[in-house]
C-alpha cells in the first residue's frame, strides 16, 4: 500500500516513471515547459517530475503524477472497486465470488477513520508566498494552485465534498475558489448562503494519489470520496480534524484551512485551461486562509494543463473507463463509451451499442444526458457496435455513411453546460448536439433496404494471409 506522496515517487521512481529535476528552474512557467515537453515526448506514458531545486523556495515540486495510464491502472488494479465494477452482471444475476462479497462488505463500512490531529508533524506557514505555487501560462492572471483537495462539509448534513477546483492566489492570504456551479463545492457554498452561514474548508496540496484520483472520480454528490478511496486503497481513509475545518488525510503534505463567504465573489482568471484556451475570467468566490501548515519535509503537488494531451487526459480516461461498467449496468445495450481528450471530455461523447428496438439511440443519449458530469457532453454521437469508437478513421466513416442530417441530429437548446466551454452565449447553459449514427431499419420509418456493408469470407481472408507471408 502506498503511504503518502513521498512513497508514490519513490514507486514511480522504481518503474521509471520519475525524471528528478536537479538544477534550478522557475515556478514562473519554465516548470510547465519541462511538463509539457515530457508530455509531448509520450502521451497518455509520460513521466512524473520532480523539481527538486525550485527558485526562492525550499519545497520541491512534482508535476505529472498521473501522466502515465500504467501508473493509474496499476494504483487500481486488483483492487475490490475494480472486482466490483467489472462483475456488476454477476451482482445482477447473483453469482457473487467471495471477492465481490468481501467488496460489498468494505462498501457498507468504508467510513473513514478519524484520529486525533498530529500537527506536530507539521510547520505552521506564515503565508502562501511560502509555497512555491506556479504561474502555469504566460497570459495567466497570477498564481494557480492546480492539483488542491477542496474539501468542504454540507451545512445542511455535514456530508463530506472532495474536489479539485484551481485557486487562484489574490494576495499572500486570499485566494479565488473556482467551484464550477454543479460541483459538490459549489452546491455546499449554496446551502450555505441559505443558513446564512460561511463555508469552513480545508485545502491539501499532496496526499497519497488514490485521494487524489478519488478527488477527481465524478462522484455523486453525497458519496464521500474518502469513503470510495478506502474502498480502491483496501483500506480505511485515515483523516484527522483540526477544529472546525473539514477533516483532513493525515498523510496531507500541506494543509490550508480557511473559508469561503459564498455570496463574496471576485474575477477569477484567465487561466490557461485544458480546453487549449485561457479562461474567460468570472466571477466566483473567494477562499480566506486562516491557517497554513507543511509537513517538516513536504512535496507541494502540481497539475499542469492545457491543448491536449496533458495528465488531465489520462487521469479523465483511466476514470471514465474505470467507472464505464457501471454506466453499462444502467444501459445494457451499450457496447463501448468512449471520451476523446481532444474532445476536451465534457465537449464531445462518442457510444456504441448494439440496437434491439427503433428510438434505442436516442434512449441511450437521453439516459446519458440525465448522468451526472455526462450532462455536461456537448456533442454526442451513438454508432453501431461493428464501429470501432476509438478509431477516428473508422468513426468518420460511419458518420459520413449512416447520417441522414436532417433526420438523424438533434439540437436541444437551454441545456446545462460546461462552464469552461467558451462558445456558450452565456456561462453554463448551451445546446447540445445528438447525432444517431446508428443503421435505420424500417420500424424507424427507413424505407429502403439498408445496404450491406463489403467484406470478404473470414476463411479466406485468412487463406490469403498465410501465402502472403510466404510471397
Ligand atoms: C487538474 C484538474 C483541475 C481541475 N480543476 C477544476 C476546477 O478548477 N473547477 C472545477 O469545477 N473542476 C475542476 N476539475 C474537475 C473536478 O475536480 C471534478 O469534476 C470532480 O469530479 C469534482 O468533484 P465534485 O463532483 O465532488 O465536485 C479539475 C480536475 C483536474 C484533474
Amino acid at each position: 500500500m502506498i503511504k503518502d506522496l513521498a512513497d508514490y515517487l519513490n514507486y514511480l521512481n522504481s518503474r521509471g516513471r520519475l525524471r528528478k529535476v536537479s538544477g534550478a528552474v522557475s515556478p514562473e512557467l519554465e516548470i510547465t515547459a519541462y511538463t509539457d515537453r515530457a508530455d509531448r515526448e509520450r502521451p497518455y506514458d509520460s513521466k512524473a517530475l520532480l523539481f527538486q531545486n525550485v527558485e526562492g523556495y525550499d519545497i520541491p515540486v512534482a508535476t505529472n503524477l498521473f501522466g502515465s495510464v500504467s501508473s493509474l491502472n496499476e494504483l487500481f488494479e486488483n483492487t475490490y472497486a475494480r472486482e466490483m465494477l467489472s462483475n456488476l452482471n454477476a451482482i445482477k444475476t447473483q453469482r457473487m465470488r467471495p471477492s465481490i462479497i468481501k467488496g460489498g462488505k468494505m462498501l457498507m463500512d468504508a467510513k473513514p477513520k478519524l484520529v486525533e490531529p498530529q500537527l506536530s508533524r507539521y510547520r505552521k506557514l506564515g503565508s502562501l508566498d511560502e509555497l512555491p505555487i506556479l504561474k502555469v501560462w504566460p497570459k495567466d492572471a497570477g498564481k494557480f494552485i492546480t492539483l488542491p483537495l477542496v474539501i468542504t462539509e454540507s451545512p445542511k448534513d455535514g456530508t463530506p465534498n472532495i474536489g479539485i477546483y484551481r485557486m487562484q492566489v489574490f494576495d499572500s492570504l486570499t485566494t479565488g475558489m473556482h467551484w464550477q456551479a454543479q460541483k459538490g463545492g459549489a452546491i455546499h457554498a449554496k446551502e450555505a448562503i441559505d443558513a446564512k452561514k460561511n463555508l469552513n474548508v480545508s485545502v491539501v496540496v499532496g496526499t497519497d494519489p488514490i485521494n487524489i484520483v478519488s478527488a477527481v472520480a465524478p462522484l455523486p454528490v453525497g458519496f464521500n470520496e474518502f469513503s470510495f478511496s478506502g474502498i480502491v486503497r483496501g483500506a480505511k481513509t485515515v483523516l484527522m480534524k483540526n477544529g472546525k475545518y473539514p477533516a483532513v488525510p493525515a498523510n496531507a503534505e500541506i494543509i490550508i484551512n480557511g473559508h469561503v463567504d459564498p455570496n463574496e465573489k471576485r474575477v477569477e482568471g484567465p487561466f490557461g485551461d485544458h480546453t487549449g484556451y485561457y479562461s474567460i475570467p468570472e466571477e466566483y468566490p473567494v477562499f480566506h486562509v486562516d491557517a497554513i501548515y507543511a509537513k517538516k519535509n513536504p512535496v507541494y503537488a502540481a497539475s499542469v494543463v492545457g491543448y491536449p494531451w496533458h495528465e488531465d487526459a489520462a487521469i479523465g480516461q483511466f476514470l471514465f473507463d474505470f467507472l464505464k461498467p457501471l454506466i453499462k449496468s444502467m444501459n445494457e445495450s451499450i457496447v463501448d463509451i468512449y471520451l476523446p481528450p481532444e474532445g476536451i471530455f465534457t465537449n464531445m461523447c462518442f457510444v456504441s451499442i448494439k440496437k434491439r428496438f427503433p428510438g434505442e439511440a436516442k434512449k441511450v443519449m437521453f439516459s446519458l444526458l440525465g448522468l451526472g458530469q455526462l450532462s455536461f457532453t456537448k456533442m454526442m454521437v451513438v454508432f453501431d457496435d461493428d464501429i470501432n469508437i476509438r478509431n477516428i478513421r473508422n468513426v468518420i466513416w460511419a458518420l459520413a455513411t449512416r447520417v441522414e442530417p436532417q433526420r438523424d441530429v438533434q439540437i436541444i437548446t437551454n441545456a446545462t453546460a460546461d462552464s469552461l466551454d467558451h462558445t456558450t452565449n452565456v456561462p453554463a447553459l448551451g445546446s447540445k448536439m445528438l447525432i444517431d449514427a446508428t443503421r435505420k431499419t424500417k420500424e424507424e420509418g427507413y424505407t429502403r433496404e439498408w445496404p450491406e456493408t463489403i467484406a470478404l469470407p473470414d476463411e479466406l481472408v485468412k487463406s490469403v494471409e498465410k501465402k502472403w507471408q510466404n510471397l
